[in-house]
This record gives structure tokens, sequence and C-alpha cells, in this order.
């Protein structure tokens, strides 16, 4: 058992932060709003020449879409769920002398919460936390079908040339727990990944590492964002949907080895994947869970289906790129 969670609910996070919202900057905001909207099944919030703001439940925003040159995810916002776990997290950071700010008006208006908080995280990634979400306006249509709650609306994949600074900032700022593990060679590269949880849902955060010479192909700060749908048909249906839009699939349907859900990924518009899964599942703490390593992250599927000569040579040279610069650490 991790001596930080020994002492009791007041010195632990773990179940206290859950991933609230992603904004996205984006030069291809029609693009975005059929993807998201059209292809995945989202809700629209707000469709302005600057912003498409979306739904998945009765939270208002839950993926913001700003206009800018820039194609790549500008921030993730992370839930805090009571003032302790928000001072205890804010305490943590200042200890570390990294830098917070406060922010108020209309930058929290466009993420759709009252009140936020903004520092740069690992991988100079904007991490932003969050209380009092704005919620959806009375006479906005429901949006069914994506599973949110407790376990916030999904996971973000990342990959990182410093995989111990990463996972160590997730556990000691966040009190996140491994897991389990999977090792895997792709493309001639042995990788390997570590699932962090932040509460029940399996993970929150998957860390993506080569194994020998530290490279990281993915030019996009995030590897993918996942979001969670009710029913296999619907993963099913937004599969033929994304497809039949001219969406490339990036992994064709199949089933993860370690949280068991069936799910694919699509070329979002900004070039990083987002993966639509079913079904995985949770962990209570209750009993102590084993740390397995997988041999495989998937039990079947997930082949590369409208992947390119150009593209695996892109991913290619930006492996190659990210050997000639640092990435940035906080611990
Ligand atoms: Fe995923």
């Amino acid at each position: 058992m991790d001596q930080r969670h020994e002492a009791g609910a007041t010195s632990s996070v773990y179940g206290a932060v859950r991933l609230g919202y992603a904004l996205v900057d984006s030069a291809r905001l029609a693009d975005w709003k059929r993807f998201a909207v059209d292809g995945i099944g989202m809700a629209a919030d707000e469709q302005s020449e600057t912003v498409v703001a979306l739904r998945t439940d009765d939270h208002a925003r839950r993926l913001i879409v700003r206009k800018s040159a820039d194609e790549d995810v500008a921030a993730l916002g992370w839930e805090i769920a009571s003032e302790p776990a928000l001072g205890l997290i804010l305490a943590r950071l200042k200890g570390r002398n990294i830098a917070v700010e406060e922010i108020k008006g209309e930058e929290a208006a466009l993420r759709g919460v009252r009140r936020l908080w903004r520092f740069l995280g690992p991988k100079r990634l904007t991490l932003e936390l969050f209380t009092e979400p704005v919620m959806a306006r009375s006479g906005q249509a429901a949006v069914g079908g994506f599973v949110t709650g407790a376990g916030g609306m999904g996971h973000v994949a990342i990959m990182t040339r410093k995989p111990d600074q990463m996972i160590d900032f997730w556990r000691s700022i966040f009190d996140a727990r491994i897991s389990d593990f999977v090792e895997q060679r792709i493309s001639g590269l042995s990788f390997k990944f570590t699932f962090l949880r932040l509460n029940p849902r399996h993970h929150s955060i998957a860390v993506g590492a080569t194994r020998g010479i530290a490279i990281d192909p993915i030019p996009t700060k995030v590897q993918h964002i996942e979001m969670q749908a009710a029913t296999l048909d619907q993963v099913t249906e937004a599969y033929r949907r994304c497809h039949s839009l001219g969406f490339k699939i990036g992994m064709a349907m199949g089933q993860h080895s370690n949280d068991r859900s069936v799910s694919f990924y699509a070329v979002s518009p900004s070039g990083f994947y987002f993966e639509l899964g079913w079904n995985p599942i949770t962990i209570e703490d209750a009993t102590e869970w084993p740390q397995i390593t997988h041999p495989a992250i998937s039990f079947w599927g997930h082949k590369p289906e409208d992947q390119t000569l150009a593209d695996r040579i892109s991913l290619l040279r930006a492996g190659v790129a990210s050997l000639f610069r640092s990435e940035y650490t906080l611990l």
C-alpha cells in the first residue's frame, strides 16, 4: 500500500479528480463540428466563428474547440470534487514551486466552468483544475449515450520521452494509482504503456514510452482522447458514420486486453486520435488490484485502417525530430 494513502481521506485526493473537459486548438472548426456531432454523436452547445463547444451529458461543455493556427490539445480540465482535495492539490503544486494562475471571466466561461486554476504540466501541456461546472441550459435537448459521472468524461493517452518523471508527476500531485502495464512491439519499436487511474475508471491517463532509445513519434501533446459510449451499437454506428463522412479511421474496431473495452480510433481533424469505447472494467479499491503486465494492448482488432505510407513516414520523421529537443518536466 502506498504510504500516502494510509493516513486517511484528507491526505489523498484519490477518487476526487476526474477528467472534465478538453480544450482543443484548431483551424478546422467546421470539420470538428461534423466529426464530433455527425460522426461521434455529441451535441453542439455553441457554434460561432471562433468556437465549437460540445456536450456529452448534463455539463454545458466537455469538448471545446477554439479557432487557432495550431492543431493540438490546448488544455485538459480536471474536475475536483471537494474543497479539501482542491486545497491539497494547490498546496502540493505550491510546495514544488509550480506557478498556478487563477482564471476568471471569459476564459472560464469558454470552458463552461465558474472556478478555474491553470498551470503548465509535463510536456508543456496546460493542465487546469476546476470546480462548479456550468450545466446545460434548460431547454437544451438532453444528450444520452455517453458514460461520464464519477469517472469523468473519458481518458487521455500521452507519449513521453520521460516516463518516470511523467508517472511520478501524476502520482505525487494527483495520487494516481497504477492499474496495469502493457509491453508490446509496434512498428519495430518496443513500447511500455502505464495505465493510471484517479478514480474507479480503469485509467484516466495512459502514459506511453519507447524502451531503449527514448523517442516520441506523436507530434501533438496528446496521442488520443477517449470517450465512453453506453452501448456497443453507439460505437459501431459512430464507426460507420465517421467512415462514411470521410474521416480516417486510425485503428479499426478491437478490444483492449487490460480494461477490456471495445473501441475504435478515428483520426480527429487536429490529427490526434479520438477513441470511442464501450464497457471497460472499473476498479473498486476495497481490495488490492494486481498490477499485471499485459503482452499486447488488444485481445483482437485495433488494426491500422486508413494509415498511408505518408502517415507512417511523418510519424517516423516526428520520432526522429523528438531526439533533438528536450521534453519539459516538472519534477
Ligand atoms: Fe484509450
